[in-house]
């Protein structure tokens, strides 16, 4: 089965569909085509052209303090595009509060950033690749017992849509890839984190997810003939999906804001529709 999208407009989702947490934690991607997130004329010179210093893919905003990472433009411009990544956080939690209040309280917010650059105009090594079809894993950030649930915005003013694939949906494309991947050693976990190339302990589930979204964007015959579908987010679309369960690759598209957050396996109302626990099922044993 293909990730569903399932378009959730003011009026409220298309009559019939499950609840949205059970639409989301079984793989579909919820859109949201009619909220509000308004620039000033100060601050649609950031879609005009991109205020990012270029040795980073994107610019972001981290903790508490909100720092701002990666920007150009004069200290101004810097500040008040840091305002309206501190806003655009503020916008995704106001949106999970209102449509997603079973997660209320337990989701917790990273990084939100900006994305000015052209998808298609970067040259990547295939692993950063992200045109094509992968789940999201964090190399040097093990994830563990968490869930990645993001909520996107594309904030092009030229009409430009954000064009991506979505993929099969996961059990199907684990069962393919398993067997694949080499095994984990706990050992070899304890010395990356003891070298600090990993922040924390790599558990079986990261191992796991880091080779997985390598053997996806090394198999081209895969990323070509794989169930898949294209979707294309207009400018002022939102949209909102674990990506660390939906398969997907963006294909093109320029302005997008960002938002991660995360949420604990056990928070989920169905924690049996995680990766973690979907991995664990298809090797029919707990994951180490
Ligand atoms: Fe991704």
């Amino acid at each position: 089965m293909i990730s569903p999208i399932v378009s959730v407009s003011r009026a409220g989702p298309p009559p019939g569909t499950p609840s949205l947490v059970d639409a989301l934690e079984g793989g579909a991607v919820l859109m949201f085509p009619d909220l509000d997130f308004p620039l000033s004329r100060f601050e649609e010179r950031f879609v005009e052209r991109p205020f990012a210093d270029g040795k980073a893919k994107n610019v972001n905003i981290r903790g508490p303090e909100a720092t701002l990472r990666g920007a150009a433009g004069t200290p101004e411009e810097q500040e008040a595009l840091r305002q309206v990544l501190i806003r655009y956080r503020r916008f995704a939690e106001t949106l999970l509060a209102e449509h997603l209040p079973a997660y209320a309280g337990k989701v917790s917010f990273a990084g939100t950033s900006y994305r000015p650059f052209e998808v298609d105009q970067r040259k990547l090594s295939w692993r950063r690749d992200d045109t094509r079809l992968h789940v999201d894993a964090f190399p040097s950030n093990p994830i563990g017992e968490k869930r990645i649930l993001r909520i996107f915005r594309n904030i092009n003013p030229n009409g430009q849509p954000r064009h991506w694939r979505v993929g099969e949906d996961f059990p199907s494309m684990a069962q393919k890839f398993l067997p694949r991947l080499p095994g984990y050693s706990p050992l070899s976990a304890r010395i990356l984190a003891l070298l600090k190339i990993t922040k924390a302990r790599r558990s079986e589930y990261d191992h796991l997810m880091l080779h997985l979204h390598d053997a996806l964007k090394q198999d081209m015959a895969y990323q070509e003939t794989a169930p898949q579908a294209d979707v294309h987010f207009s400018p002022g679309q939102t949209w909102v999906t674990f990506s660390d369960l939906v398969m997907h690759g963006a294909m093109g598209g320029q302005y997008m804001l960002e938002q991660t957050a995360y949420l604990a396996v056990a928070d989920q109302a169905r924690p049996e529709r995680s990766p973690q626990r979907l991995l664990a099922q298809a090797l029919g044993r707990p994951l180490r």
